[in-house]
Order: C-alpha cells, then sequence, then structure tokens
C-alpha cells in the first residue's frame, strides 16, 4: 500500500491490520509518534490523517491507502518550527515529554478548527490526552501562546 508521510511518499508491505502507529515507528522509523494503551485511551499516539488529529493505535493499514499523515517530525522543521512547538519550548512544557507529541499534534487540530479557543475549548479538546506528569497547565498555556502568535501573523 501507498502512503504519505510528512510529505514524502512510502510503499510498505503490512498486514491490512496493522495499526498506522506500528507502520510509522516499526515499518518507517518514524518514533515521535509513541505508544501508550493501544485502544484509544491515552492519545500518545495522536498524528494527523488528511489534517485530522487521530489515534494511530485505532487506524489500521487498509484504512491508509492514499493517505497523507502528518507527524511531529512534519509539522514543523528544526529551522522553522510551528507555532504551538516553539510555544511548548518557551513554556517548557515537557516534563518526561513521552505524551508531548500526541499533545502538540491534537492542540494543532484544536488550533485549525478553533483558532481563539477558551480555556473550557482547550480542556474539552484535550481532555482524551493523558499526562501521568501534570503537565497540564503549562500545556494550556503553551495553546494560548501559540493561537495568540497565529493570529498575529
Ligand atoms: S496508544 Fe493510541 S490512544 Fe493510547
Ligand atoms: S510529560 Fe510525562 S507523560 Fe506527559
Amino acid at each position: 500500500m501507498k502512503l504519505t508521510v510528512n510529505g514524502q511518499e512510502h510503499t510498505v508491505d503490512v498486514e491490512p491490520d496493522m495499526p498506522l502507529l506500528w507502520v510509522l515507528r516499526d515499518e518507517l522509523g518514524i518514533t515521535g509518534v509513541k505508544y501508550g494503551c493501544g485502544i484509544a485511551q491515552c492519545g500518545a499516539c495522536t498524528v494527523h490523517m488528511d489534517g485530522i488529529a487521530v489515534r494511530s493505535c485505532q487506524i489500521t493499514a487498509e484504512a491508509l491507502e492514499g493517505s497523507e499523515v502528518t507527524t511531529i517530525e512534519g509539522l514543523g522543521t528544526p529551522d522553522a518550527l510551528h507555532a504551538l512547538q516553539e510555544a511548548w519550548v518557551d513554556h517548557q512544557v515537557a516534563q518526561c515529554g513521552y505524551c508531548q507529541s500526541g499533545q502538540i499534534m491534537q492542540a494543532a487540530t484544536l488550533l485549525d478548527l478553533n483558532p481563539t479557543p477558551s480555556d473550557a475549548d482547550i480542556d474539552e479538546a484535550m481532555s482524551g490526552n493523558l499526562c501521568r506528569c501534570g503537565t497540564y497547565p503549562r500545556i494550556r498555556a503553551a495553546i494560548k501562546t501559540a493561537a495568540t502568535k497565529i493570529q498575529g501573523a
């Protein structure tokens, strides 16, 4: 099957029921996406499929044909970070870091759909992304900083 990841086309030969999470990590070596629960309960595996945040542990390879996938590695570049990535650095959001790529990918979809989210909007949109380190206050602050920056761009 063919899929595009971070703008690059790939052909992979995998079982139809292999989750996108493992296509990315094991077949393509893209490891920013993380395995947390495997049952759509933590958000650590969040990537974008055709521009929308999805749980990659729940998307099977057979559903991917022709899709465009974006991971944290493709959201920005080291020289041109996405506004969320910049805000994450400015607010020093990460603690252990394990959940953070999923958090940022989920936040990117939030800002695409709602460029000026309230605290309640943020809490609702991010409620499926768990952080065992409790970085939620800094996540909220960073999303607000990124929203302001995107609005002013
Ligand atoms: S690993 Fe996919 S939601 Fe937890
Ligand atoms: S930063 Fe450790 S789980 Fe979120």
